[in-house]
């Protein structure tokens, strides 16, 4: 079973029973309004939505966020709020979002992998540690066989991403008007599973 008929998705997946969810670096926790600030200031930064069809105002993110909160109760998953793990004292510093959102394409339900990060975090391998740890989980737990990535062609640091992680790509959609090619990975093979 790769995905499903978006008719027989086995909602809500659950996932959200298992966070947060724990790496070397990193704690991946539910997105909430505490981290609009930040959220905002990454998704207006034209070099981080470069691949994407443009920035967001700071109100688009705020729905955006809104969003995503009410379909973690909808789904049972949704994308994450990445923080550092060893932050001493204050409050944890915002590093991206990444997680596994229900999609529906081509007449199929699936579970995809997402992520953004802010440009300060680029370079560290935050993404691939929080992507690994994501699509961990979601193969564990997910009653799904497979998780996606829909990535621009020309998005060379996100394929490097899900390269790392074992996903190949398999194929082309039409997302938001743009093509994007579909990366896959299945249960079997997790490539460097560090999940604590
Ligand atoms: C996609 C995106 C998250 C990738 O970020 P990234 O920093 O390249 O990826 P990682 O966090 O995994 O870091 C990997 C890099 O850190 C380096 N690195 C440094 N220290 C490291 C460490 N301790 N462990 C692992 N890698 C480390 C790696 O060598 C690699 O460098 P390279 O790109 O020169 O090969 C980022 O470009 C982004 O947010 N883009 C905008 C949003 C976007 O396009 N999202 C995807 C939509 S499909």
């Amino acid at each position: 079973m790769r995905a499903l008929p978006a008719s027989h998705m086995p909602f809500p997946l659950r996932l959200h029973e298992h966070l947060p969810l724990r790496t070397a670096r990193l704690v991946l926790v539910p997105l909430d309004l505490s981290h609009l600030d930040a959220l905002a200031a990454m998704l207006a930064d034209p070099v981080v939505m470069r691949h994407f069809p443009r920035v967001m105002t700071r109100v688009e993110s705020e729905q955006w966020l809104r969003r995503t909160i009410d379909r973690y109760q909808q789904h049972g998953t949704g994308l994450l709020a990445v923080l550092r793990a060893d932050d001493r004292g204050g409050r944890p510093e915002f590093l991206g979002d990444c997680g596994l959102q229900v999609r529906v394409f081509g007449g199929e339900t699936h579970l995809e992998l997402g992520y953004h990060f802010t440009r300060q975090a680029w370079g560290h391998g935050y993404a691939t540690e929080a992507a690994r740890a994501c699509v961990t989980l979601g193969l564990r737990h997910g009653a799904m066989a497979e998780v996606v990535a829909l990535i621009r062609p020309e998005n060379g640091a996100s394929q490097a991403v899900a390269r790392r992680i074992g996903m190949r790509p398999r194929g082309a959609v039409l997302h938001a008007a743009l093509v994007h090619d579909v990366w896959h990975i299945s249960a079997e093979p997790i490539a460097g599973d560090t999940l604590q």
